[in-house]
């Protein structure tokens, strides 16, 4: 089968095209002929080696998002052949990434597509949308709390605003002036400018801090800064820092949610009725995922880029 990796770590055109063997499900497991890959920040990580080999050998394979139509079950599956789904993967794992034609895939980590939408869409939900579920799951916070976002523009920021609102919170989000109306349609209750004084911003508007921020821009201190004293701080990139006055630090990992297949069909569900807007930036074809990586490390893709397969 054709997939899209590395042999050497390194930039865009570190990304070729390869054949390797077909894969065959398990028992418990589902074969995906992908047809659409989303293209991700953890993506370029990979590919650069920033996230080490995790034991694997070559080639190492980016990609956590895939869609695509069910063409072979292991024994026991509960899916059927032909069903059009969409999935998680974890590269540094067994079954490896998504940018490939055949991807195995256990049960869990799969659901129907969302009704009234392609496959290139779909594919930009499963991993980014499990994110921002665990981010408010970790923040852990009421109904009428205040989360501030950061990043709010990127894939994973419109997750989280629409879902955060959708539970009850009131949310601060950060827009640059381009991105305002984008931003404004994901139902935030206060946007800031965005930019370095993100805690400073949101402190105009709660002067005595939010009760908790979700990072998604990686903006660290800066971004903790917004946060009441004994609030919490989520961090997708692994931040170490101490922000001190009791705040608590939230690691993120969506790898955890590898077989998180009620909250995954939750998403489809909400996409479903609009709670969720997905949106697809560009397609490419598998052969130039090296374009595809250049575009999205150049900063401004609203919206994911996705691989066709
Ligand atoms: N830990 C996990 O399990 C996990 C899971 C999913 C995602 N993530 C991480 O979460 C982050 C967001 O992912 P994503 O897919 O939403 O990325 P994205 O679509 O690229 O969005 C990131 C947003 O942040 C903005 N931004 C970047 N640097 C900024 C800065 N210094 N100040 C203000 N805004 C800034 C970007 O604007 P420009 O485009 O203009 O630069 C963009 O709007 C990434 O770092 C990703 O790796 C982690």
């Amino acid at each position: 089968m054709k997939i899209v990796g590395v042999t050497e770590f390194g930039g865009p055109e570190a990304l070729q095209v390869l054949e390797v063997p077909e894969p065959h499900p398990g028992p418990g497991e589902v074969r995906i002929r992908v047809h659409a890959a989303a293209v991700n920040p953890t993506d370029t990580m990979l590919r650069e080696g920033l996230q080490g080999t995790g034991g694997k050998q070559a080639p190492h394979i980016p990609g956590m998002d895939a869609a695509g139509v069910i063409d072979e079950v292991g024994e026991g599956s509960r899916w059927s052949v032909g069903e059009e789904v969409m999935a998680i993967a974890v590269p540094r794992g067994e079954h490896r990434g998504a940018y490939v034609q055949y991807l195995i895939a256990p049960d869990e980590s799969l659901a129907p597509i969302p009704a009234g939408t392609d496959l290139p869409t779909a594919a930009t939900l499963p991993m980014n949308g499990l994110t921002a579920v665990q981010i408010l799951e970790k923040l852990d916070l009421s109904p009428g709390q205040v989360l501030a976002v950061n990043g709010a523009a990127g894939t994973l920021g419109n997750y989280l605003v629409q879902l955060a609102k959708l539970a009850g919170l009131t949310v601060v989000a950060d827009a640059a002036d381009k991105d305002r109306e984008l931003v404004a349609e994901l139902g935030p209750d206060h946007i800031v400018e965005r930019g370095d004084d993100f805690g400073r911003r949101v402190r105009e508007l709660f002067p005595d801090g939010v009760d908790a921020v979700a990072d998604a821009a990686v903006q660290n201190e800066a971004a903790a800064e917004a946060v009441r004293d004994g609030g919490g701080f989520a961090t997708v990139r692994g931040w170490k820092g101490d922000p001190g006055r009791g705040i608590t630090v939230h690691p993120i990992w969506v790898g955890e949610e590898y077989r998180s297949q009620e909250k995954l069909d939750r998403l489809r569900a909400l996409a479903e009725d609009g709670t969720l807007t997905l949106r697809v930036a560009g397609t490419y074809p598998a052969e130039e995922a090296a374009e595809a990586h250049r575009r999205l490390e150049a900063g401004g893709t609203r919206g994911r880029l996705v691989l066709l397969f």
